[in-house]
């Protein structure tokens, strides 16, 4: 354990010689005394397969695409349903998650059609069971975005990641028709000064809507 105690010390103070997020710190110090620790306990070791069998298929490929799974709540749902034009319209949130904006929306908005395209497995799985459960018409696809021709859509929400956000914004500019929306949650597009911004949680990230011109 002083081994690893020792091993967590450096580990930290690498990570804050070469700059990292100070997220990582703590990680990086308690890491391996945490394995002396649960390797103590001498569970049996297809609990860690089965542990990370979950959090592959929860995760998935956020290491590539820098994006995990966290998640939007129904006063989100709420301001982007108000943000949205009153007439028939197909749409769809990119990285959908458990699916609870979409079904939402799908509820709110009758009149429209709304689909979700989530990369991880898991999530995906659990969106598909919870519509079909509550009678829902909302879709869900298993794909990647990326993929996917934005042109069959009016309205594209995105609550992704700081990276992923440029190549989104020329997607978007490629493929959607005029007068499509872009809607991002807490996210900005560097050098792109959203239409409309509202803040659907007092002090809380924004929601930012831009249109094609
Ligand atoms: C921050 S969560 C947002 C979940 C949901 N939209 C919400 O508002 O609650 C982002 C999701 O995007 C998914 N994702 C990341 N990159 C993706 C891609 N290229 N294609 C499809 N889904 C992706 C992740 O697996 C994750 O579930």
């Amino acid at each position: 354990m002083l081994l690893a105690i020792l091993q967590g010390v450096v580990a930290a103070l690498l990570s804050r010689w070469r700059e990292l997020a100070t997220w990582w710190l703590p990680m990086q110090l308690l890491f391996a005394p945490a394995l002396v620790l649960v390797l103590g306990w001498q569970l049996p070791s297809w609990i860690f397969l089965l542990a990370f069998l979950f959090m592959l298929s929860l995760y998935w490929s956020t290491y590539r695409t820098q994006v995990p799974l966290y998640l939007s709540g129904p006063r989100v749902w709420q301001a982007v349903s108000e943000s949205l034009p009153a007439r028939p319209l197909r749409g769809i949130d990119i990285g959908s998650g458990l699916g609870g904006l979409v079904i939402d929306l799908a509820k709110r908005h009758p009149e429209c059609e709304f689909s979700g395209i989530e990369l991880a497995p898991l999530p995906w799985l659990l969106s598909l069971l919870r519509a079909r459960l509550r009678g829902s018409p909302a879709r869900f696809l298993r794909g990647d975005y990326q993929t996917l021709d934005f042109a069959r859509f009016d309205v594209v929400f995105a609550y992704l990641s700081p990276v992923a956000m440029s190549p989104l914004w020329i997607k978007f500019q490629a493929e959607m028709p005029v007068g499509a929306l872009l809607i991002s949650y807490e996210f900005e597009i560097k050098g792109q000064t959203a239409d409309e911004i509202r803040q659907p949680i007092k002090d809380g990230p924004c929601l930012y809507i831009w249109r094609k011109q």
